[in-house]
């Protein structure tokens, strides 16, 4: 190389790193082995060391292990595959402060061709993230009138039943009939009830609790567990439910879980409310129906109501935010279910009529990145 070409080399560098610095993203270079070779400013600050000290070493020198696991594993995927690969990590600071971080990861080739590392930028998703969660809880409580009616509604059997034990108590007690055997059987049948109504309180109480990270959870167990919330009140709306299970066994969805029970919630509840007002108004069979099945990448939820036609000029309005035909509705609901499934999870929410049915579909990742197919190297 002679002396013009060690200019231009120079003044290449000193562009590159200018270029670097000056991007707002931490951003890092690493060798297949997953050790760093050149980072920025903004990575050197997040890791807290300096630039020179971030080469040779790895992501476990600088996050949890677990985010350092599923950064080994994603590079091992990118690496497989050649294609750019996003993900999502967060881990907590020293001082106990939550960050999120979008990444894009894709890998670069040297002169002949073969994979020389991989280049990752980081976007810091925290401000969003944290703007995104607060809202998603507070449009959780605004259905929480709803939910408390359907509470009374699933506690009214147990109380009628205790009730009756009561009085059968103190009825034996009067007519000088009690014995051991009654009363063992009166706290035995007592203490179902209790734990029924106990029950309905504790999923509630968990319902409540937002999600902060993702998780891989069942959505039929999900299902199940809103139904407990809020089946005796649909039975009493006298609406029916179908459920169609493509297959037995359970489907694990990678994400929210709570916020995805809230997202169900909020379109059985409207599928409710539109049954409940044609119900005033003449005879009516409502049924909704639930169907999970999946395909290779996603699990897919239908819910269907039979109660008519969204009409084909407000359609597409009802994802809008604050968009509502109701006289107390809020808009809020279907806002959050694309909120929740396409900014949050990577899923899909979409609606559309057949017929007089009314067709929520929605598509959320299974397990994400499939995880557990990838053998990670180290
Ligand atoms: N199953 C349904 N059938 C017909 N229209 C519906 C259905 N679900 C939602 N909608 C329409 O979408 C609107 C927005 O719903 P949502 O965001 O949940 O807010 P809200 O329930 O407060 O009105 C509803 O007001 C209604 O007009
Ligand atoms: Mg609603």
């Amino acid at each position: 190389m002679n002396g013009e070409d060690c200019l231009k080399m120079a003044r290449r560098n000193n562009f590159e790193n200018v270029l670097l610095d000056t991007l707002p993203n931490p951003i890092y270079y690493k060798s297949i082995k997953g050790n760093f070779i050149k980072c920025n400013t903004h990575f050197a600050k997040l890791a807290n060391i300096s630039k020179e000290e971030v080469v040779g070493k790895t992501a476990y020198d600088f996050f949890p292990k677990d985010v350092a696991n599923r950064n080994k594993i994603i590079d091992a995927k990118i690496m497989k595959t050649l294609q750019p690969l996003d993900d999502e990590i967060y881990f907590d600071t020293k001082n106990g402060n939550r960050r999120y971080y979008n990444l894009n990861k894709a890998v670069c080739f040297n002169e002949n061709n073969e994979i020389a590392g991989i280049v990752c930028i980081m976007t810091d998703m925290t401000e969003r993230t944290k703007i995104q969660e607060s809202f998603i809880q507070r449009s959780k409580f605004l259905e929480l009138g709803e939910l408390i009616a359907s509470i009374a509604h699933q506690w009214n059997e147990p109380l009628v039943e205790l009730s009756a034990q009561i009085q059968k108590v103190a009825f034996s007690y009067k007519n000088n009939k009690i014995n051991k055997k009654e009363v063992s059987e009166f706290v035995k049948d007592s203490m179902t009830q209790i734990q029924y109504m106990s029950e309905t309180l504790t999923d509630f109480r968990n319902f409540l609790i937002p999600s902060s990270v993702k998780n891989k959870f069942g959505i039929k167990k999900s299902i199940e567990e809103i139904f407990k919330i809020i089946g005796k009140d649909i039975f009493y709306s006298n609406i029916q439910i179908k459920y169609e299970y493509k297959n037995k066994e359970e489907v694990f969805v990678y994400g929210f879980k709570n916020e995805v029970k809230q997202v169900l919630l909020n379109i059985i509840n409207n599928a409710k409310t539109k049954i409940i007002n044609i119900c005033k108004k003449h005879d009516f069979k409502g049924i909704i129906t639930i169907k999970v099945s999946q395909n290779k990448n996603n699990c897919i939820v239908n819910i269907i109501d039979n109660a008519g036609a969204i009409d084909s000029d407000i359609i597409d309005l009802v994802f809008n935010p604050y968009f509502t035909t109701k006289n107390n509705g809020t808009g809020i609901g279907l806002y959050m279910a694309k909120v929740i499934i396409e900014d949050r999870m990577s899923g899909k929410v979409s609606v559309k009529n057949k017929n007089q049915n009314v067709i929520f579909k929605i598509q959320m990742p299974l397990q994400g990145l499939d995880i557990e197919n990838i053998t990670p190297r180290r």
